[in-house]
């Protein structure tokens, strides 16, 4: 099964509604080619308001965190109902900033991913290693622990049911990149340890996305390794005019 490319843009807390519908606007206008997925990530409180301006374009909506449960005492939490009746189909889960600044720990990414899970709602697992771990040549041990322990209990019968977003720490909202070999070799690893996980029909299903500094300069030559099916994209994916260009990978 062919890996459809997924660009997907996460709008962190950048945004007021007003902007993110603007964007949405601008994104929907195009040009969308054909053969791609693309994804907007806008924070909770525009999640209504850009699923209406998306509805009918056929690019997706994602929340970027969600809730094991659909209502409740979870002060602060994205309900997976809330995310569906916007329109929404995916969530990301375990970004690095949930992670550091948040605290969110592989246990509790696992309950959100196996949650998603129930509600039908597509999740993008995000990994990736800091700077120190890297120095220390850790980052293939930490991936290891975040992809085994964040898929902990997780059965999925297709790869479609689970993306993987690989971001290196270092790499996220600092303009470093990783490099296109760096980031085949990782992504190449990742797949490895799918197949291990679930098996290896599944894993060469699974998509496996870059993230970290994605620009229009250097998606060209992301996309061109084996084993990247997509980019989550932050700062770039803020102007639509650059956003579109990252959509628009090796054709524009
Ligand atoms: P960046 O963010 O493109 O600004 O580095 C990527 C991300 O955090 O998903």
């Amino acid at each position: 099964m062919e890996r459809i490319p997924l660009l997907a843009g996460n709008w962190k807390m950048f945004t007021t509604v007003a902007e993110a519908t603007e964007l949405a606007r601008a994104i929907a206008a195009g040009p969308l080619p054909d053969g791609r997925q693309v994804l907007l990530a806008p924070s909770a409180p525009a999640l209504t308001a850009v699923g209406d301006v998306l509805s009918g374009t056929g690019i997706e909506l994602a929340s970027q965190n969600i809730c094991w449960e659909e209502k409740g005492a979870f002060t602060g939490e994205i309900s997976p109902l809330l995310l569906k009746e916007a329109g929404g189909t995916m969530a990301i889960i375990g970004h690095s900033e949930r992670r550091q600044i948040f605290a969110e720990d592989n246990d509790l990414i696992n309950k959100r991913l196996r949650g998603a899970l129930g509600y039908d709602i597509l999740p993008i697992l995000c990994i990736g290693e800091t700077l120190e771990e890297r120095e220390e040549n850790a980052t293939m041990a930490v991936l290891e622990k975040q992809l085994r322990q964040g898929l902990d209990q997780v059965t999925i019968t297709t790869g479609d049911q689970l993306i993987v977003a690989y971001e290196p720490v270092w790499a996220i909202g600092t303009g470093k990149t990783a490099s296109a070999a760096q980031a085949q070799e990782t992504h190449g690893f990742c797949r490895t340890l799918l197949a291990d996980i679930f098996d290896k029909a599944i894993a060469q299903q699974i998509r496996i996305l870059y993230g970290g500094s994605v620009n229009p300069a250097n998606v060209d030559e992301l996309m061109n390794q084996t084993d990247v099916d997509g980019a989550l994209v932050g700062g770039a994916a803020l102007k639509a005019e650059s956003f579109l260009r990252i959509i628009n990978f090796k054709t524009l």
